[in-house]
């Protein structure tokens, strides 16, 4: 069983590039926020960001109990990058090096100032970049302002054949 996490700052390409790989290599795909949502795994609701608050610890341990032994997976969620890098070959982590195209892509979501503001901020700091390597797991950043989705394919497979 092999387990490729795609995280990385909203709106930088994780589901595109996710999907796109998922297909590719007829691997299980799982979206880890709407499972989270379905399984009721989150503890309350922020009204002020319009987003859910996750469990993480409880969230692992559901979906770690629930992948199925030899099946290969695809994780797609800012979220994927807290799974323990011991189950997680490789987590890709997408990058939208050119602020304001990664503002263009946020604002065509409807998000408000504030939570454009917030996610840019979130991708000048790394956060998830940096949150992944501190956990230990091997990772490929990909920057989708630079990359076709068959270029990130192709390094992927390139790194996963090491
Ligand atoms: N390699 C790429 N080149 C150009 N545009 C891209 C690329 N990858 C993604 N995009 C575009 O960026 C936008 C955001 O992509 P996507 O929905 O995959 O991001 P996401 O990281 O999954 O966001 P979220 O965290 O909100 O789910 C989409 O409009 C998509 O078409
Ligand atoms: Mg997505």
């Amino acid at each position: 069983m092999v387990i490729v996490a795609f995280s990385g700052t909203p709106g930088t390409g994780k589901t595109t590039l996710a999907q796109a790989f998922a297909r590719k290599k007829a691997w299980e795909y799982m979206d880890l926020g709407q499972y989270a949502k379905s399984r009721g795994l989150y503890d309350s609701y922020d009204l002020s960001k319009r987003c859910y608050i996750i469990d993480t610890n409880r969230l692992n341990r559901d979906v770690l109990s629930s992948i199925k032994p030899g099946v290969n997976m695809v994780i797609d969620s800012h979220l994927s990058h807290y799974l323990p890098s011991n189950v997680v070959k490789l987590c890709v982590i997408t990058t939208c090096s050119v602020l304001k195209e990664l503002e263009r892509r946020l604002k065509a979501r409807d998000y408000g100032p504030q939570k454009v503001r917030e996610n840019l901020d979130a991708e000048i700091f790394k956060v998830c970049q940096i949150e992944a390597t501190e956990s230990g797991h091997k990772i490929l950043v990909l920057d989708t302002c630079q990359l076709s989705t068959k270029e990130c394919l192709e390094k992927i497979e390139q790194e996963l054949s090491k």
